[in-house]
């Protein structure tokens, strides 16, 4: 498998140069020099620049652009052009535009506009793909392939007749036979009972809820269809050039796509990521998916291949990125894992629909704009910083994490609306307030690496993903388990007898009825040690057998019944919470369980960032800070990573950084942080 290796971090953004005339080429590639640009994601959007008309290539402007590009000194990330078919191909080809779920076929006039199923779509991409792919393979510029763009972003699902074919297509490989099909969707409720394959239909909009093991499966297949379409390109990429590595830009917790696999085919994970710097906390949004994307390939480094220099365009009020955000961000990446750092886009459109999107080069001169010195300060900072790409960070501590899972949870007509993400980001940010590095774990992974594993809802749970909980736990591992997990199986079929079915033995305990609370409703629950803190969204009647009870109810029919439990079981402990807690009393129950499992821990002023990582003869330690007040760390025995000199104690404003070495066996035990004033002098 060839590896992605510029020999330094990558540094540089989406560059589209058909927007612009020769002149301007010119002075992008010396302002890129300037700024340290060593890498650039080309003609992502140019097919119809390449192919002006079905089978005519123009590839002239192309050849000269990456020409100057690598006089320049940048590297090509060379896109396969196919993610916005040019006009030709969708009237030409009408049966290529995408159907929406009310049977809405989409119309020209912005991008993404294709059926993953649609035949001359896929073939007139993969002829696109195989053109450029032999026209630019020995290119001495090519270094990385950038395989269409964003799958799934505008859309992750078709409802035409041909998407429906090969619904039917997926259902009959993983069914077999229609009497499999009725019992895995549960068609006796309703007389939704299937009779012949062609009666099989994607869950178009209908009269009430649509059978949600249907709508899972179809999410399942919308992923695994596109998924294909990728592959298909990836295939002929592989082909004609075996040497040159191919990824293409994931999302995050994009919903339709489940990465998990997607990222199999990669090899180099790359994401996007475009916090809302307006939000309660960039820093969590964007490292939830830094660490996300570092866990899909097993800890392997990996490419932030876009962010925003400052604002983007498309929430409904776009904040700037504040003086030293971006660079506090994209060192936060870096210390995730990230082996460089990419921009949307390199030059500030003038028209078009993201020309109030910002860029590095903006409608500004370059000499009168904060967000260019910025951006071009990083770009020359990070030439200090190479030698981060030895790093890898470890994580003793997981969240569990599943796509099937979260479109089973979407499906409508639940108990109460629960969107999974909050309730995973409230997790994340607990963890991550105690200083632990955090992975994101599929249920059907290997646990035995971790000391602890936390479930913030896990709904759906395969008996095997069950079993491997089980076997960690009896191993001596720690879980944390949240409410409304481990409810269905790998159908959306409820394990009955209790809730969760498949893991009440190794709680000790088990749910008998759900009872949410409507919104803005508060509960309390008085733990152990007296203290009562408020509850919200969600509480049930839990059970406990041969848990201990570290939390009850303080009103409503379950008063005096358990909250919260702790089970021994095997070599070691299961937490399990029915209801949320407000984030001091959730931090501080896994404070308590991490505690236990042996995990060292810091605790962190608000917005300290605080990463560890290892470069095999010793360790780093990343401090960033997002918080609002200067901090000081104290750290014995640690030394600036760039100078080598004794850093002890280090003072942090906001956005801040610091870079420290410390010896092999540091201990997160060891690092105390206060707001600067309270340290005494
Ligand atoms: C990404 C996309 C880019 C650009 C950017 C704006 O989703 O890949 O092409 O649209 O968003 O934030």
């Amino acid at each position: 498998m060839p590896h992605f290796d510029l020999g330094a971090l990558a540094y540089g953004a989406d560059y589209n140069p058909e927007q612009w005339p020769r002149e301007v080429w010119r002075e992008d590639v010396r302002l890129m020099g300037e700024a340290g640009v060593n890498l650039v994601s080309l003609g992502i959007f140019s097919w119809a620049q390449l192919e002006p008309r079905e089978g005519a290539f123009e590839f002239g402007w192309l050849d000269e652009i990456m020409n100057l590009l690598h006089g320049g000194g940048v590297r090509v990330n060379l896109a396969t052009a196919t993610a916005s078919p040019p006009p030709w191909l969708s009237l030409a080809y009408p049966d290529s535009r995408p159907v929406t779920v009310d049977g809405v076929r989409l119309e020209v006039g912005a991008r993404q506009l294709y059926c993953p199923s649609d035949p001359h779509y896929r073939a007139l991409s993969v002829r696109l793909a195989r053109t450029v792919a032999e026209r630019y393979g020995t290119h001495p510029a090519l270094r990385l392939w950038h395989v269409n763009n964003e799958y799934g972003c505008h859309i992750d699902q078709c409802y035409c007749a041909q998407c429906a074919a090969r619904f039917r297509e997926w259902l009959r490989a993983r069914y077999g036979t229609l009497i499999e099909l009725n019992r895995a969707w549960g068609t006796a409720f309703w007389s939704q009972r299937y009779g012949d394959w062609a009666e099989v239909q994607p869950p178009r909009r209908a009269p009430s809820f649509p059978n949600p093991s249907q709508g899972l499966d179809w999410r399942r297949f919308s992923s695994d269809n596109i998924l294909e379409l990728h592959r298909a390109e990836v295939e002929v990429l592989r082909e004609v050039t075996p040497d040159i590595p191919v990824t293409t830009n994931f999302l995050g917790f994009l919903p339709g796509l489940d990465y998990f696999r997607w990222a199999q085919e990669e090899d180099v994970a790359a994401v996007d990521v475009y916090p809302d710097p307006a939000g309660a906390a960039p820093h969590l949004e964007a490292g939830m998916v830094f660490d996300l994307t570092r866990s899909l390939r097993g800890g392997q480094r990996w490419l932030l291949m876009e962010q925003a220099t400052s604002a983007v365009n498309w929430r409904e009020r776009n904040a700037p990125k504040r003086p030293g955000l971006m660079r506090a961000l994209s060192l936060q990446a870096l210390a995730r894992g990230a082996d460089g750092i990419q921009f949307f886009q390199w030059r500030q459109s003038v028209a078009g629909a993201e020309k109030y999107h910002s860029a590095l080069v903006g409608h500004v001169p370059p000499e009168r704009s904060r967000v260019w010195r910025e951006a071009r300060d990083l770009g020359q900072e990070l030439r200090g910083l190479d030698f981060l790409r030895g790093a890898r960070v470890k994580a003793d501590v997981a969240v569990m994490f599943d796509w099937h899972s979260w479109w089973a949870l979407s499906q409508a007509s639940q108990p109460a609306v629960t969107p999974l993400l909050p309730v995973v980001g409230a997790w994340y940010a607990a963890l991550r307030s105690l200083g632990v590095n955090v992975d994101f774990v599929h249920p059907e992974a290997d646990l035995s690496g971790y000391r602890a594993v936390t479930l913030p809802q896990q709904y759906l749970l395969t008996p095997d993903a069950a079993q491997g909980i089980r076997a960690f736990v009896e191993g001596g591992g720690t879980l944390v388990m949240g409410p409304y997990s481990g409810v269905v199986d790998g159908d959306d079929h409820v394990v009955p007898g209790g809730y969760p079915g498949l893991l009440q033995d190794v709680l000790g305990a088990w749910v008998e009825e759900w009872a949410p609370l409507q919104t803005g409703e508060e509960r309390e629950v008085r733990w152990a040690d007296g203290r009562v803190t408020p509850v919200t969204e969600w509480t049930e009647v839990l059970h406990a057998d041969s848990a201990e009870v570290l939390a009850t109810y303080e009103a409503d029919f379950i008063a005096g019944q358990p909250a919260v439990t702790r089970h021994a079981f095997g070599q070691g402990y299961a937490y399990y919470l029915s209801t949320r807690p407000d984030a001091a009393a959730l931090t501080d129950l896994l404070r308590g369980a991490l505690q236990g499992a042996g995990v060292a821990i810091a605790e962190l002023p608000d917005g300290l960032d605080v990463t560890l990582s290892d470069t095999g003869d010793g360790r780093l330690l990343h401090l960033i800070h997002f918080g609002p007040q200067a901090v000081t760390v104290q750290v014995p025995q640690a030394s600036d990573a760039r100078s080598g000199q004794p850093r002890a104690s280090v003072t942090l404003h906001p956005t801040d950084a610091a870079l420290l070495r410390v010896p092999v066996d540091f201990s997160l035990h060891e690092l105390t942080a206060r707001a600067a004033a309270s340290i005494p002098t």
